[in-house]
């Protein structure tokens, strides 16, 4: 049996163009193709989950504006449903400005998460009975972090296993982070709330060492093309990256994520868990955009 996942973050319209370059400070550069499409952390890593097969509730907030209607427009075309979709009276949907780098396929990204920022009290009591009922949680730091922490108690004292994708990186207290059960920071993120810098594997060993002393069971901190560090109290290694061509990296770790949720709720171990996130990751970058680059299960399952 499947264990029932709940996603609940941010929606965002990605705004994307290339250029040869990314631009510095005060520079116009010309870009090449731009394309609106649907984005955001959450709402990124719950398309990889639902497209890989898991049973995910989708939670989020948009405004009453055009790029809230394409997100509705998606998620019916997608078949995930939007019984939590809640609509914020005031604030718009979260954009995204997004340059990519056509060399590099390195990104920049500026976030502006508009009605992701403003989940109310009532909002989380609509999500309530949803997250109580699920099996785990999936949450990133990319919405209000007073809803955000309350909706991860929500999930403790019901029971729920609670996965944080703490991104983008911020400055939270160390019970704030010990909510979880298992953390999955990148290397920025992870420094961010250690200390510790992440350069290589035995720094991402030193960073999640920190994690477990606060309590953290289990991690995983994602290292680009060099691939995942895991670790649990018993077991640590780093678990190698897919040699790819990248075509575009921006969402890498939101597939990783979704996928690394779905392996979960199939009942595979944090290690199997990190294999399946990677693969779904792999293909992700090998497509433009974020959401709508996330695989079909057929397509995991021919690279697995
Ligand atoms: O992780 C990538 C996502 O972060 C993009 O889709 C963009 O919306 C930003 O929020
Ligand atoms: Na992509």
């Amino acid at each position: 049996m499947k264990k029932k996942i709940v996603m609940f973050g941010s929606y965002v319209a990605d705004l994307t163009g290339t250029a040869e370059h990314l631009p510095r400070a005060g520079e116009t550069v010309f870009g090449e193709l731009f394309k609106i499409g649907p984005g955001g952390k959450g709402s990124n890593q719950a398309v990889a989950a639902h497209r890989a097969g898991a049973d995910i509730i989708l939670a989020t907030k948009l405004g009453k504006d055009v790029f809230g209607d394409l997100a509705r427009d998606f998620y019916t075309q997608e078949d995930i449903a939007a019984d939590y979709v809640l609509t914020d009276d005031e604030k718009g949907t979260g954009i995204a400005l997004i340059c990519v780098d056509q060399v590099s396929k390195q990104n920049q990204i500026l976030v502006v998460p508009g009605a992701c920022t403003n989940f109310t009290d009532a909002d989380i009591e609509t999500l309530r009975p949803a997250i109580e009922a699920a099996d785990i949680l999936l949450v990133q730091f990319e919405v209000n972090m007073d809803a955000l922490e309350r909706v991860m108690d929500i999930a403790r004292t019901a029971g729920v296993m609670v996965v944080l994708n703490p991104a983008p990186a911020r400055k939270v207290s160390r019970e704030f982070i010990c909510k979880a059960d298992i953390v999955t920071p990148n290397e920025v993120e992870a420094a961010a709330l250690t200390g510790v810098s992440v350069g290589d594997a035995a720094d991402a060993e030193k960073a999640a060492a920190v994690f477990h002393e606060w309590g953290i069971p289990q991690v995983v901190i994602t290292m680009g093309r060099r691939g995942v560090f895991a670790s649990t109290p018993d077991e640590s290694r780093m678990v190698r990256a897919r040699a790819v061509e990248a075509v575009d990296t921006t969402g890498a770790g939101d597939a990783f994520n979704g996928g690394f949720v779905t392996a979960l709720s199939e009942g595979k171990d944090l290690f199997e868990a990190v294999e399946f996130g990677n693969a779904l990751a792999s293909l992700a970058v090998q497509k433009f955009g974020t959401a709508p680059s996330m695989p079909m299960r057929s397509e995991i399952e021919k690279i697995l």
